[in-house]
């Protein structure tokens, strides 16, 4: 797996004219369904910037209405940022591994920082429809996990603790950065689970039984594998929708795309007053 991540660094930092070693960016992001506008806010340079996942070698590529398929280097402020446009998923047939890919090449490629996005349902009470949610912790309910199989200390610890997978530092700036800016931000657990199907009323009752406020089907084991990989991690959710059973309304991922992308405004806000602050971060122990 290493020499794979490696490869696909590889061909990204020969596309982006970088040198072997240097970091092409110290923050990465991947954007969850309809959020992807985010993208068009930040400045791209050259049309180098842009790479299809289909010809970055070993890259998964979705299958998935709202998800665009390319990786891109942007500036914001002057800072470089890198830019997974669009995810795969467990439920299209692809494993954990796989999955969390794309975030072990941000980290190959320099990131310090791995920022999740996502669209959810929400479960807690107080949660409404395109409200967004910094995700504070997370239940895997999938039974699955990025990391199965033989260790590759390269990558990092074969047991590692995971009390604090979401980063603390990064979430209070997070909502620092939300009050001042007036973007209203939740914060609760996020229970994965596998999809595709969406969940019935009983398993989001038990769900919340157990101690999740929101439910989804993507960014734990991208988190698992940032968090193994030594980078920071931040996840923000955009509530699509009330969990099934929780409003009369039935589920559907059309639905989840239209909020998601009625919603990214506010998500593109907080990221790019976000990065910024972030990138000083790390910039000033380079
Ligand atoms: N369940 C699972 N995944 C989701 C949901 C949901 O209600 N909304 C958006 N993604």
């Amino acid at each position: 797996m290493y020499n794979q991540i490696h490869a696909a660094a590889t061909f990204i930092r020969e596309k982006l004219n970088l040198k072997a070693d240097e970091p092409a960016g110290r923050i990465g992001v991947i954007l969850g369904s309809g959020l992807g506008p985010f993208a068009d806010k930040v400045s791209v340079n050259t049309k180098e910037n842009a790479i299809s996942y289909h010809d970055i070698p070993g890259f998964p590529t979705s299958s998935v209405v709202g998800h665009r398929s390319q990786f891109m280097r942007g500036l914001v402020e002057g800072h470089q940022v890198l830019i997974m446009q669009g995810r795969v998923h467990r439920y299209e047939g692809y494993n954990a591994a796989q999955v969390a890919f794309p975030a072990q090449v941000l980290i190959a490629l320099g990131a310090r920082a791995v920022i999740l996005t996502n669209a959810s349902g929400a479960i807690h009470n107080n949660f409404n429809v395109g409200d967004l949610m910094l995700m504070s912790d997370h239940i895997n309910l999938t039974g699955d996990n990025p990391l199965l199989g033989a260790n590759d200390l390269r990558l990092g610890p074969r047991f590692f603790d995971m009390s604090e997978c979401y980063t603390p530092a990064l979430r209070d700036l997070a909502k620092h950065l939300a009050a001042t800016l007036h973007i209203p931000l939740q914060e609760g657990v996020y229970a994965g689970v596998l999809g595709p199907s969406y969940e019935t009323p009983a398993e989001i009752r038990a769900f919340r039984t157990l101690g999740a406020d929101a439910v989804g089907m993507s960014t734990i084991f991208e988190a698992i594998a940032a968090h193994h990989g030594g980078a920071e991690v931040l996840g923000i959710s955009c509530l699509t929708n009330k969990a099934a059973g929780l409003s009369a309304q039935k589920l559907s991922h059309d639905d989840v795309t239209v909020i998601a992308n009625q919603a990214s405004d506010r998500l593109s806000s907080l990221l790019l007053h976000l990065i910024p602050e972030l990138a000083k971060r790390y910039e000033q122990h380079d």
